[in-house]
């Protein structure tokens, strides 16, 4: 029987690489550049199946040029903002994502960063490193400790209860919105607010686990700012769009904010070169599920995917 033809747009895990191989016609971008959208709309023409990452954009334009051969878009991602999932519906495009498999690695990365903007990582990490460390008194580089303090998490869904779990490691009084509230059993103790409002005022620290779509574009904007109590940390190992940049620098500059930990930047690649002069942010380069375990289960999961779609059956992860 003739394999289905299958494009994967990235250079993803070797054991990925190697079951896609075995199992269709798969041509791999061992290029690792970006797919843009004349690649994309090209791709669709030669194949059956693509499975492409956040970095390939399936906008409405996008999905209106491609080709009918292209019948499932198996994403290497749980979030799916790069895709205009009603533009592909209507163009007949099953779309899978990874949820689950990224929870503990992107959780255990928001924590780094929680820890990082808290406890003065950047200046700390550089100072050693120059040798410019040449004085010790108590009262330096004193930070925010995570013990014992209340965190407010946006978005519950699987990421964010995955860290909630983390936080009940360091003992964290755990707040939550979310659009209704859990199940007692799964909130495990952790309180809800119906309004983001609401939340934003007992959140000693935050973190933002929700997609990002039209709704929640900037949603830690300068009035949400203001709401947090004075000296708030903030995380966002989410998406970019979720936070109005420029409200954050100003929040940090009137230490409003203390310190955000951020691995999602409104453009990547690049993020935001206003920040690099800030210290008290903690950056890293979206790198949220970027584990070796991870990687595999990922690509694993789009494979899975497709697998089901191409027996006739509904993948598990359609959306
Ligand atoms: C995701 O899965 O959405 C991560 O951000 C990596 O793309």
């Amino acid at each position: 029987m003739t394999k289905p033809r299958l494009w994967i747009t990235r250079r993803l895990s070797d054991a990925t690489l190697e079951r896609a191989a075995r199992d269709y016609d798969t041509v791999i971008n061992h290029e690792d550049t970006p797919g843009s959208a004349d690649a994309l709309i090209a791709a669709s023409a030669e194949f059956d199946a693509i499975i492409p990452c956040h970095s390939e954009h399936f906008s409405a334009d996008v999905a209106a040029q491609l080709d009918p051969r292209l019948k499932i878009i198996a994403n290497h991602s749980v979030g799916v903002d790069h895709c205009d999932l009603p533009a592909l519906a209507a163009r007949g495009i099953t779309v899978t994502n990874t949820p689950d498999v990224l929870s503990d690695a992107t959780a255990e990365l928001a924590m780094l960063l929680m820890l990082g903007a808290a406890r003065h990582a950047v200046a700390g990490d550089r100072i050693v490193r120059t040798g410019a460390w040449d004085f010790w008194s108590p009262s330096f580089m004193v930070g925010k400790q995570v013990t014992g303090s209340r965190l407010g998490i946006i978005g519950m869904g699987r990421v964010g209860r995955a860290f909630a779990a983390k936080a009940r490691g360091f003992d964290m009084e755990i707040h939550y919105y979310n659009r209704s509230p859990l199940p007692e059993d799964i909130a495990a103790g952790a309180t809800y607010h119906d309004t983001v409002e609401s939340l934003l005022s007992v959140a000693d620290f935050l973190s933002l686990h929700c997609p990002a779509t039209p709704q929640t574009t900037n949603l830690m904007n300068a009035e949400r700012f203001a709401l947090l109590p004075k000296g708030a940390v903030m995380v966002n190992s989410a998406r970019g769009a979720l936070v109005d940049e420029a409200a954050l620098l100003k929040a940090l500059a009137s230490g409003q904010i203390a310190a955000a930990g951020l691995d999602c930047f409104q453009v990547e690649p690049g993020g935001n070169p206003a920040f690099a002069a800030h210290d008290n942010i903690f950056m890293l380069p979206h790198i949220g599920s970027a584990t070796t375990r991870t990687r595999d289960a990922m690509g694993f999961r789009a494979l899975d995917n497709l697998d089901a779609f191409f027996a006739g059956q509904t993948p598990k992860d359609k959306l």
